[in-house]
């Protein structure tokens, strides 16, 4: 089988490591992929938002599956174009990718079918959202509607911190057209949890949960981040909270957006906060979570591949999701001045005997050599039966990498670790 897979990230890169244990598999497209992913695929120069390149290219090469991983194409509608020309997909279709695409849409959709999440107003006007947020309780969350790469959530600890969020995103458009229309939230506390779920529609099967690290400095502080390392499965995520999850939120999401005409097929990500009044929706994502694929896949003992497809043809209640009953820790390796600015082109020495644990992300080949490209270079991922051991492997991992100007967060897994005693 010839298959295809959109995206440049550590996540696209643990999605073919996977797919490539499926013996069908002769070989796989990254489109563009990146320096690192180099080594399990082809990379072809294609941007993931160029929908007609992308299309153009599946059809002449016979592409037999493609796997959409990046939350802009769905948006854009890549899956639709790809099944337009008959190629099957893994992936929302654009009307389904909505749910990630506009927080102002699930929201309402949350509000509608009686899903547990934050208290909320929606603006599109800057003078009402402004006397909103005047006197709603602070700390208060403002987020734009639309994509921000993972930036367009501002956490206001004041009045003035509030308005001043709300005109640059409506007023300054800091984000664009994607700040045109804004959410202001209820500030939710307690512990975070993602968990990645697969659909077709009608049944869904929730991977092992993780927690990510979206701070980029130690002890949770500094600027957010795409994700600075993960651990699964996130000790918070009691049998308990994983039940009420699956009957408050996990299948009524589903029936809801089968109701509106929004049928998702995919990955669902749910980005849920155990409240003191029970789980709650931060955020949906309509793809897999970077880095949290990059420790939910390890684990993954049933075909990815065939999983895949079973959410394309509506077969997922009798195709086996197993996971291992282990642990997994992600420690990400960034440039020195992520998230905001940093130097790139520097040489990345990975040994070989470990570079099947290493998820390469912001890396490309220059003369033959991998050298730095990106703000999140790459993680290092180690299982494990405990999840003590799988930290400690983890950081071994990293300390046999090197690239110049590297840095990382030393305290992956320890909130975790402290958890779970
Ligand atoms: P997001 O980009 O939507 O994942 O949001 C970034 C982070 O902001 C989340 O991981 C949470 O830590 C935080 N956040 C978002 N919404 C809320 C909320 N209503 N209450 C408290 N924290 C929030
Ligand atoms: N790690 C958070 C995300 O993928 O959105």
């Amino acid at each position: 089988m010839k298959l295809l897979v959109v995206g440049s990230g550590g996540r696209e890169h643990a999605i073919i490591k996977k797919l490539k244990e499926n013996k069908n598999v002769e070989t796989i497209y990254a489109l563009p992929g990146n320096g690192g992913i180099a080594a399990d695929a082809v990379c072809v120069p294609i941007g993931a938002t160029d929908i007609d390149g992308i299309t153009d290219f599946a059809v002449k090469e016979g592409v037999d599956y493609a796997v959409v991983a990046t939350d802009d194409p769905l948006v854009l509608g890549c899956v639709d174009a790809l099944e337009a020309k008959g190629i099957p997909c893994f992936g929302p279709e654009a009307k389904a990718a909505i749910i990630e695409g506009s927080k102002v849409f699930s929201k309402n959709l949350m509000k509608k079918y009686g899903i547990p999440t934050a208290e909320y107003e929606t603006f599109t006007d800057l003078n009402e959202a402004l006397a909103y947020v005047e006197k709603a309780p602070v700390p208060t969350v403002i987020k734009a509607d639309g994509l921000a790469l993972g930036k367009g959530v501002i956490i206001a600890e004041t009045h003035d911190d509030a308005k001043r969020a709300v005109i640059s995103m409506m007023q300054d458009k800091a984000f664009g057209k994607s700040g045109e229309s804004v959410v202001v939230e209820e500030f939710l506390t307690g512990p975070e949890v993602s968990v990645l779920a697969f659909t077709d529609g009608k049944t869904v099967k929730p991977m092992v949960s993780s927690m990510d690290h979206k701070r980029a400095g130690d002890g949770d502080t500094g600027l957010n981040t795409g994700g600075m390392g993960t651990v699964a499965p996130n000790p918070y995520y009691t049998p308990e909270v994983a039940a009420e999850c699956m009957e408050k939120i996990f299948i009524p999401t589903i029936n809801a957006m089968n109701a509106e005409g929004r049928t998702f097929k995919g990955c669902l990500y749910f980005g849920l906060m155990i409240t003191p009044n029970g789980p709650k929706v931060i955020e949906y994502n309509c793809r897999f979570g970077d880095p949290e694929t990059q420790v939910v896949l390890p684990l993954l003992e049933s075909d990815l591949l065939e999983i895949m497809q079973a959410t394309t043809n509506g077969t997922l209640e009798s195709t086996e999701v197993k996971f291992a009953d282990k642990n997994a820790c992600c420690v990400i390796m960034a440039s020195k001045g992520y998230p905001v600015s940093y130097e790139k082109g520097y040489e990345i020495a990975i040994p070989d005997e470990i570079s099947g644990s290493v998820y390469v992300a912001g890396a490309a080949l220059k003369d033959g050599k991998l050298v730095t490209s990106g703000g999140r270079v790459l993680g290092a991922v180690e299982t494990a039966d405990t999840l003590e051991d799988a930290v400690k492997g983890a950081y071994e991992l990293v300390k046999k990498i090197s690239f110049d100007n590297a840095f990382y967060r030393s305290d992956i897994g320890a909130r975790a670790l402290k958890a779970g005693r």
